[in-house]
């Protein structure tokens, strides 16, 4: 069985990544469109050793279409996705539009692929925040065993998770830098080279930002919804792969060691020992990569079961794209 795909945003960082994905993978594949604005119409983009034309989102016609991988922003998705979902296509979408809806799975496929069972309700599957995918990755294996009470966990985010503008930005600001010209600011609220910015997405009438607020609210939706969480989202002068120091709370006590033979035997994880040789795995040097990476874990001994650890993925690939496929292939292998 193969299946025609359309990819929605696929000029895009998330949607280029979703293209060099479904190629790797093998994804069973009969056709693949590639959809975007007005503005790209006739633009090439990759897709293994094709080239595809991109086409128009708002011309294209979803009939006969059987997977939609969606990642043109919130808005846009608002408004195409019912209706390619009326038309009997699946959307698996990467905004943030439809992932607190009730008829909407949101899924992770190591942590709860059983929600998918409620795909067919509106045919959209949303795909988590990229920041919560890598942290409930991380968190699922010692919640089976030990019961997470509470999570805090903050943010060192790359400026690929803010789309192909944010990434310019940041080069065209560090090139100022040191010709000594003013750097021209428009996608982040401040300078982004050489800084940290303590704000993603807008602020909240509580003054969190929407970024925590999606950690908060995703991670219960999806793991449990008695678990406490305590989100500080940072962006960082970093291209590609987003950073996260996690600590958790635990109803059962669970060591260091134990936590790490959870950790690999889990799926998607790979744990970077402090006793090998490389103690510890920074963004630059994951990119690409599928896995979630945890080091530096440490029992937590200013409150009782504490751990504390650091976790690193490729924001673009188990954050977004490479999330979206396997959301695909499960509901192909187990619900289809
Ligand atoms: N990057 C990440 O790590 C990440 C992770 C998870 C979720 N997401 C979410 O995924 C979405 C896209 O992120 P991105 O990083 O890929 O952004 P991006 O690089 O800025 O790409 C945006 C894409 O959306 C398309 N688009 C914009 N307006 C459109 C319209 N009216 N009709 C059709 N297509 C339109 C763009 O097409 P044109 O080139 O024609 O304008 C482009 O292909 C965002 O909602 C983001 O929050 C991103």
């Amino acid at each position: 069985m193969s299946y025609k795909v359309a990819v929605v945003g696929a000029s895009g960082n998330v949607g280029r990544e979703m293209l060099e994905i479904l190629h790797e993978r093998n994804f069973p594949v009969s056709e693949v469109v590639a959809l975007a604005s007005s503005r790209s119409v006739g633009k090439e983009v990759s897709f293994g050793d094709d080239d595809l034309k991109i086409q128009d989102l708002a011309k294209y016609d979803f009939k006969g279409t059987d997977f939609v991988f969606s990642s043109p922003g919130a808005a846009v998705s608002a408004e195409f996705a019912p209706k390619a979902g009326k038309a009997g296509a699946i959307v698996i979408d990467n905004t943030s539009h439809f992932r607190m809806d009730p008829d909407v799975p949101l899924v992770v496929p190591e942590v709860n692929p059983e929600a998918l069972k409620d795909y067919g309700k509106k045919n959209i599957i949303a795909n988590p925040n990229c920041s919560t995918i890598q942290m409930l990755v991380a968190l699922k294996p010692l919640h089976d065993a030990a019961t997470i009470k509470r999570v805090v966990v903050s943010t060192y985010q790359s400026v690929s998770g803010a789309g192909k503008e944010a990434m310019d930005e940041l080069f065209n600001q560090s090139r100022t830098f040191f010709m000594n010209n003013e750097p021209k600011q428009e996608i982040f609220p401040k300078q982004i080279a050489f800084n940290i910015i303590p704000q993603i997405d807008k602020f909240m009438d509580d003054h969190q930002t929407k970024e925590e607020w999606k950690m908060v609210v995703e991670t219960k939706k999806i793991l449990d919804k008695k678990i406490q969480v305590c989100a500080n989202c940072v962006r960082v002068p970093v291209f590609i792969g987003h950073a996260e120091m996690i600590n958790v709370e635990l109803e059962k006590p669970l060591s260091r060691k134990e936590a790490m033979s959870l950790w690999r035997k889990a799926p998607g994880i790979s744990v970077i020992d402090v006793e090998s040789e490389m103690e510890f795995i920074t963004p630059a040097e994951i990119s690409g990569e599928d896995d979630v990476y945890i080091s530096r874990v440490r029992e937590d001994i200013s409150v009782e079961n504490g751990l504390n650890f650091w976790c690193v993925a490729d924001n673009m690939r188990k954050g977004a794209a490479l999330n979206s496929v396997q959301i695909a292939e499960t509901l192909i292998k187990d619900f289809l």
